[in-house]
């Protein structure tokens, strides 16, 4: 089967779907490769890098037309669906719960698609999930940020001049993304706290060196390793909990999400205005409404000393990485769900029936 890696044409998305040593596993494994010209340049992968493995490099209509699976990070749009032919098999990222017109579109085509992002979470899906990959690398990134904005450094450092104390991070949400946050800012020096409505967080955030701050959680619910929207009475206690070290924080970084729901807000504008002159918040659920009621996405809101920035924190600013990551995910992916060069089609099988979302132009309920 020929495989169609597509530039990525979002804007500011410098990753690729696949990377040069992907495309020669992939070719070993008795795949053919094409590549749509520069694709992955702006990751810093050069044409020349996927010839060198075998894999052919065309023009964006050529790749459209001769590949029967096309790859992808960010959804399919309109543009590229005048491309797609009946019978093509998508692979992207689609939000399917979030984009009905979408998926209706993709159906409309007679193509069938796969969506990254609804990886079922079980053990064995773990090496596909792209969510899990590019969250971490956005902890990372946040933490990066978060010491570029401030005016202070991280660690405990004495020098003839005097001492200067470490900087204090909060880290709200220990998923993905938190931990490698807790971990990064660990790193760095800095004395770091966490908390999560789910309690079994606290050995992850401990193990890193964070202390956690744990808040009573009776009564919420968490399903699939995923935490359901919290009560009003939880986010009552969690304020009672957090706000001593919200208010001692330099760095906040936030990272609380519910899945298809907004994200829930953690940190009140009464909240900031009694932070720390100096203080960041970097929102990382700012595109799905922010967990700072101040934050606005891609947006830097100054409140009484108080920078709060509300980013996606693109994994697409390490793009390297980010595209390695993803890469290694569609390669387990796509050998999970292939045979002797041929798609297995085992429809109840959990990974294939929670990724599959159109079959052959038909939208799938699952
Ligand atoms: P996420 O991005 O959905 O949310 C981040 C964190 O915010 C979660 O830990 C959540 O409990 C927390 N949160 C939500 N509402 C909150 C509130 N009101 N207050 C405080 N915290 C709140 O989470 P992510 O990073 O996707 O991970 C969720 C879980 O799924 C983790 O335990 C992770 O290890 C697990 N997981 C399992 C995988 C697998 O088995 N294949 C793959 C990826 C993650």
């Amino acid at each position: 089967m020929k495989i169609g890696i597509l530039k990525e044409t979002q804007k500011g998305d410098h990753r690729v779907a696949i990377s040069p040593l992907i495309a020669k596993q992939l070719i070993s494994k008795g795949f053919q490769i094409l590549l749509e010209k520069q694709a992955g340049i702006a990751s810093s992968y050069k044409d020349s890098d996927y010839s060198e493995v075998a894999v052919e490099v065309l023009e964006r209509d050529r790749v459209f037309k001769d590949a029967q699976i096309l790859v992808k990070i960010n959804p399919f749009d309109e543009d590229d669906l005048k491309h797609v032919a009946s019978g093509q098999v998508l692979m992207s990222q689609l939000y399917h719960q979030a984009s009905p017109k979408l998926i209706e579109a993709i159906a409309a085509s007679g193509a069938t698609a796969f969506s990254m992002d609804a990886m079922p979470r079980i053990s064995r899906a773990q090496d596909m999930d792209v969510l899990s990959s590019q969250s971490n690398l956005a902890g990372y990134k946040a933490v990066i940020k978060g010491a570029y904005e401030m005016t202070k450094i991280f660690p405990l450092m004495m020098t003839a001049a005097g001492t200067i104390t470490p900087s204090r991070v909060l880290i709200y949400g220990v998923g993905v993304a938190g931990l490698q946050a807790i971990a990064t800012a660990k790193r760095l020096g800095a004395v770091v706290e966490a908390t999560d409505i789910r309690t079994e967080t606290k050995e992850q955030a401990e193990s890193l060196g964070a202390k956690f701050i744990a808040v009573d959680n009776e009564g919420e619910a968490s399903e699939g390793g995923y935490a359901k929207e919290a009560s009003d009475d939880y986010a009552k206690r969690q304020k009672e909990a957090v706000d001593k070290s919200l208010f001692q924080a330099d760095l906040v970084i936030t990272t609380a999400n519910i899945p298809g729901r907004k994200a829930p807000v953690l940190i009140t504008k009464e909240q900031v205005a009694q932070m720390k002159n100096g203080a960041v918040i970097i929102d990382l659920a700012a595109a799905q409404g922010g967990n700072c009621e101040l934050s606005k996405l891609n947006e830097t809101v100054l409140v009484n000393g108080v920078k709060v920035l509300g980013t996606t924190i693109a994994p697409e600013s390490v793009a390297t990485n980010a595209s390695e990551l993803y890469a290694k995910n569609m390669y387990n992916f796509i050998t999970h769900l292939t045979e002797d060069n041929q798609f297995k089609w085992d429809l109840e099988e959990e990974i294939t029936k929670g990724t599959l979302i159109v079959k052959d132009g038909s939208v799938l309920t699952n």
